[in-house]
């Protein structure tokens, strides 16, 4: 109720559009109520866009432009309530501007939510009205897909606004971002293994991927290929089936208890959120943790719980920073080659990360933290210097 209160204070201050509502800066008020963020959200930007012919209600968040101009998905949700669909843009815009700093690209977070089923509510119409209002923010937003959206939902996107990526293939997109997610999972927990083991390969150890979707079955493909021994389970009988026709060799287990109890080594949550809870953690015999999930700690506090197991974390949105890389690449033209080098640097940053958080002492996750503030603040800073003209 706070955060609707705070807004209404900051439309008495609103520059009207027709559809479009834009409100600057009423993040940094107090809005404790929020999320869980709170305290801590300093958004630079909300816009609440609707158009009711189309039944398009959407909000679009802009944690920081401090790196470049902010870069997010869309995702396409029923939400209960406005007030819940805020909160997830708020932490997720903020979610991206940590991830899309610790990938190294020259862009900040943003994050946009359009409040509704997308089985039922999903239109030309709906899109490309949605797509006029990420034009009117003139590139200070790109969008890309999420949960409910997909490539082809941007093409359409497209066909009103120059900020869109995440676009299908044919339109000169990156295609499936999962290629890449996985790819920098893989090169996650090679530096994972190089800071446990003092060699940067997963060869005879012994894995366990929970869900093997899009970007599990992908690193099933490189664990596999790098000599792992690899455990798997998944509530889809079709995705388990798709792994073992292409690797027989690989043990199926009946879910995520018998998976942590297997006697793994690594555990790559590959799934949903939340994976790593009190539970799990008591009962997690891995050396590492290393997936392709997000938001895998289920709250504040697991990370250290981790680290006084001795287990080792590998921070989930510095290790499946590949999709964005991927889809960030289609700005300046897609070249899988080009994304492929780049998602390759997750090895050295991650590494980074458990090298600075054993010499402070903190969790790897609070070392990523503060690796992104650093650039954030450090490159960003760089910005005040005049160029003249
Ligand atoms: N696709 C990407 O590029 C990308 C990028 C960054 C992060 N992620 C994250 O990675 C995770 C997986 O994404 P995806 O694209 O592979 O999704 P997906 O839907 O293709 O795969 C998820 C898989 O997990 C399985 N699953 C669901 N509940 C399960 C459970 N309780 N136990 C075991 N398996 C279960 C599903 O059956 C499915 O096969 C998500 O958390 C997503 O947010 C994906």
């Amino acid at each position: 109720m706070v955060t609707l209160r705070v807004i209404s204070a900051a439309m008495e201050r609103r520059t009207w559009r027709p559809g479009v509502t834009t409100v600057t800066d009423v993040f940094g008020l107090s809005h404790k109520d929020t999320s869980p963020v709170s305290g801590q959200a300093k958004h630079e930007q909300v816009i609440f866009c609707s158009d009711e012919r189309s039944g398009l209600h959407a909000i679009i968040a802009i944690y920081n432009t401090a790196l470049g101009p902010s870069l997010g998905g869309t995702r396409f949700y029923p939400y209960e309530s406005e007030q819940a669909a805020l909160a997830d843009v708020l932490n997720l815009s903020r979610a991206m501007a940590y991830k899309n700093a610790l990938a190294g690209l020259d862009l900040g977070g943003g994050k946009a939510v359009i409040i509704g089923d997308p089985a039922t509510d999903k239109s030309e119409a709906l899109l490309r009205a949605y797509g006029r209002f990420v034009q009117s923010l003139g590139g200070r937003y790109f969008t890309a897909c999420d949960v409910g959206t997909y490539s082809e939902d941007m093409d359409i996107v497209a066909r009103e606004s120059s900020y869109v990526t995440g676009r299908t293939v044919a339109q000169g997109g990156a295609g499936d971002s999962s290629i890449l997610t996985a790819y920098g999972v893989f090169q996650g927990m090679r530096a994972a293994a190089e800071h446990v083991y003092g060699a940067s390969t997963l060869r005879g150890r012994r894995i366990g991927v929970e869900g093997v979707g899009k970007v599990g079955h992908r690193l099933v493909d490189h664990l596999v290929e790098d000599g792992a021994e690899v455990v798997i389970c998944d509530v889809s009988e079709q995705a388990v089936e798709r792994v073992r026709s292409r690797h027989p060799q690989v043990e199926v287990v009946a879910d995520q208890v018998e998976l942590t109890a297997a006697g793994i080594d690594v555990y790559a949550p590959c799934a949903l959120g939340g994976a790593l809870d009190d539970d799990t953690v008591a009962r997690l015999r891995a050396a590492i943790v290393c997936g392709g999930a997000n938001n895998q700690l289920a709250h504040p506090g697991v990370e250290k719980e981790l680290a006084d197991r001795g287990i080792l974390y590998a921070p989930d949105y510095v290790v499946n920073s590949g999709g964005v890389i991927q889809v960030a690449d289609e700005i300046q033209g897609f070249n899988m080659e080009r994304a492929k080098a780049k998602a390759t640097q997750i090895y050295d940053t991650t590494l980074k990360i458990f090298r600075a958080a054993a010499e402070d002492g903190i969790p790897p996750a609070v070392a990523a933290d503060r690796l992104a503030e650093r650039r954030m603040s450090e490159v960003g800073r760089i910005r005040g210097i005049w160029l003249g003209h």
